[in-house]
């Protein structure tokens, strides 16, 4: 505690890195001397620590932008990377993975065990006619086979597009359909709340909508529960493993071959596919879990608790800490089943030293209170991770106090699905760390903040995020849509990448995070476009009319509310309670629950511009209970009058 230099203004509190922590930190300052005289030259050293079948001679090229390509002559596999050269290397009884099922029931799976997994599956796949380049749809709970299905794909060349297991049939089908997968891997079940969710029946229904890609859905057994089953597309998992070659040799493929899909929304209704490829992503990737989190293979037990469904769990669950051998837990179910202690208990079980979590987890442990995590012996832990939103001071003073016992680094991550990788970070044991700052950009990472025209603001004015120089794990496009690739994410700026975050710099130079600037939310983490749930509403019979805002949230951070305008007809029937609530239920099952909105307000009318465009900056004004704000633009100045009224 001595190295708390604590003033009365939270923002400019600090912690120091102990000397002991300093003493044996892996990431050295010399990483941020090295990437600023040769960014390219630090990079290329980054990569050389993987495993290339044939070296590269190239680093960058960037002369097409924004379509990069790094390493581009290389040649690797990236399972092998996770897997075999572990296991070469002698450490094949490392644990890989210490799995925790919702129920209690457990796996420990050492590195040998995981290869030999893999390889098997991969035969699996090939017997069933994948090859390099096709696209595998993956539909699974946090079980084991959700981590070897993602390598085996890899490890033959062909692309996973992940999709969680909380989405609904209608957004599993349009990803599957986006991606013309050839194969769907899914479970029967999963457990979530004490409760079995079937999967399955979600895969079935969704395929049933039409799907003439899929030849095959792959189901692995978890809860047993009844499934529907359709012979010759239906193959259990665990019968076809048993049947091929447990034999695997992981063939070189170039280091832009793509490697994965991953659906984020957007500013407007459709997903979009973010195509990853493989050397670049799996450099940054490894380099960030090792540096970011201090990670010592040999030692430390690392647990980051984002689903495979994300890209938290593609890059810092899957392809980071593999890459780097760590030994890790893989938890199938909630922070609370069956008890609010579990994660705790967790932790205690296996000593896990590493833990990487979001804002949103911890807010609500902070609501239950901290007796709940102090009946634990949490000692174990030394490094803590944020990620997803800004974590306000509050909470990260609570996640290092509370959970690590006042001393540890806790350090607050930015990036997006599209980063691929960590972009701005502390380093535990270099940087002294800020509260609520998301600090610096990792070494190699240029990025800047700039006005709506594209020029660096001045001293500590808010700005938009971008990123000035292209970076290994970068996305590679969006899949299927070059045209978009570029309109989202570079012609607002035309040779920077623009992130879409608001944010500004204190005056140390730190960067503090400030939340979208454009129609997206952030729920709980997760990303959601406001024009997607407005058409989920505008598609249920009873609406006419709907927009939709973020609105902060104590626990999530922000929460959706939606203002629905009903058809004359419905509202003669139906109360506006049982019209609001049937909404919510509506948007639940169209996109998946975490999109249900925390509440609907039946209105008659919609503030709107002369253009007709909504006003949403008013509603959000609502529905966050402030003062509303300059209507002058409004066609109907007392709209918003009359909307409040039937609110509040
Ligand atoms: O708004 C930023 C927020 O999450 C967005 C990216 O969402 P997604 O692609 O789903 O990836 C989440 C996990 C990497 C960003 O545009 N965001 C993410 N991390 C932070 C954050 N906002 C503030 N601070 C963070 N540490």
């Amino acid at each position: 505690m001595n190295a708390q230099i604590d003033h009365n203004l939270e923002e400019i509190r600090r912690f120091r890195p102990s000397p002991e922590f300093a003493a044996q930190s892996v990431a050295r300052q010399s990483l941020y001397t090295d990437a600023a005289e040769d960014r390219l030259g630090f990079w290329a050293d980054r990569a050389r620590e993987l495993h290339w079948h044939k070296p590269f001679t190239k680093t960058l090229d960037w002369t097409n932008p924004p379509f990069a390509t790094w390493f581009e002559d290389g040649e690797l596999n990236v399972a092998y990377n996770c897997l075999d050269r572990h296991v070469l290397a002698g450490h094949g009884d490392r644990i890989a993975i210490h799995w925790e099922g919702e129920p209690g029931d457990s796996r420990d799976i050492s590195y040998a065990e995981l290869t030999a997994e893999v390889k098997r599956a991969a035969n699996l796949l090939t017997s069933l006619g994948i090859e390099a380049g096709d696209r595998v749809a993956i539909y699974l709970p946090m079980i084991p086979e959700a981590v070897v299905a993602m390598l085996a794909i890899a490890r033959i060349g062909a692309v996973h597009s992940v999709v969680f297991g909380g989405f609904s049939p209608d957004s599993l089908h349009s990803r599957i359909l986006d991606a013309e997968a050839k194969l769907v891997i899914t479970a029967d079940g999963g457990y979530r709340k004490g409760r079995v969710f079937g999967l399955k029946d979600t895969v079935d229904a969704a395929l049933g909508k039409g799907a003439p890609s899929v030849a095959h859905v792959l189901v692995v057994k978890r809860t047993g529960n009844d499934v529907a089953w359709e012979d010759g597309r239906d193959l259990w998992w665990g019968d076809e493993i048993a049947q091929v070659d447990a034999d695997h040799e992981a063939k070189a493929f170039p280091a832009e071959q793509p490697l994965f899909i991953l659906y984020t929304s957007g500013t407007t209704g459709k997903p979009k596919g973010i195509l990853h490829t493989s050397g670049g992503y799996l450099t940054q990737a490894a380099f960030t879990h090792r540096n970011v989190f201090d990670l010592h293979p040999e030692s430390d037990v690392y647990w980051c608790t984002a689903d495979v469904g994300w890209i938290t769990g593609h890059s810092y669950v899957v392809y980071g800490p593999l890459a780097n051998g760590a030994t890790q837990v893989l938890y199938e179910g909630t922070p609370d089943t069956p008890h609010p202690g579990r994660w705790w208990e967790i932790i205690e079980k296996y000593k896990v030293s590493i833990l990487y979590t979001a804002p949103t987890a911890i807010r609500s442990f902070m609501k239950v209170g901290r007796q709940i995590p102090q009946k634990y012996n949490l000692r174990s832990l030394r490094v803590l991770g944020s990620v997803g939103e800004p974590i306000n001071p509050e909470a990260w003073i609570w996640y290092r106090h509370v959970i690590g016992g006042g001393s540890i680094p806790v350090v607050d991550t930015w990036w997006q699905t599209e980063t691929g990788g960590i972009m701005i970070s502390a380093l535990p044991g270099i940087t002294d760390l800020k509260p609520g700052s998301a600090q610096i950009p990792i070494p190699g990472i240029s990025l800047d903040i700039v006005t709506d025209e594209g020029e660096p603001v001045s001293g500590t004015d808010g700005g938009l995020l971008v990123i000035t120089e292209p970076w290994p794990a970068m996305l590679r496009g969006i899949w299927g849509d070059p045209e978009r690739f570029k309109e989202t994410y570079w012609d607002k700026f035309g040779d920077k990448y623009f992130a879409g975050d608001g944010a500004r710099r204190d005056e140390d130079g730190d960067i503090w995070l400030l939340g979208r600037v454009d129609d997206v939310m952030n729920v709980s983490g997760h990303r959601l476009s406001t024009a997607e749930i407005e058409s989920s509403l505008v598609a249920h019979d009873m609406t006419a009319e709907a927009a939709v805002v973020g609105a902060a949230d104590e626990t999530t951070g922000q929460a959706v509310v939606a203002f629905v305008i009903l058809k004359e007809r419905q509202t003669v029937t139906l109360t506006n309670e049982e019209a609001s609530e049937q909404l919510r239920a509506h948007v639940a099952r169209q996109i998946g629950a975490i999109a249900r909105p925390r509440q609907v307000f039946i209105v008659n009318e919609l503030p709107k511009t002369r253009s007709g465009k909504i006003m949403r900056r008013l509603l959000r004004d609502l529905a966050e209970g402030r003062e509303i704000g300059d209507t002058t633009t409004l066609a109907d100045t007392a709209v918003m009058q009359s909307i409040t009224d039937q609110v509040r």
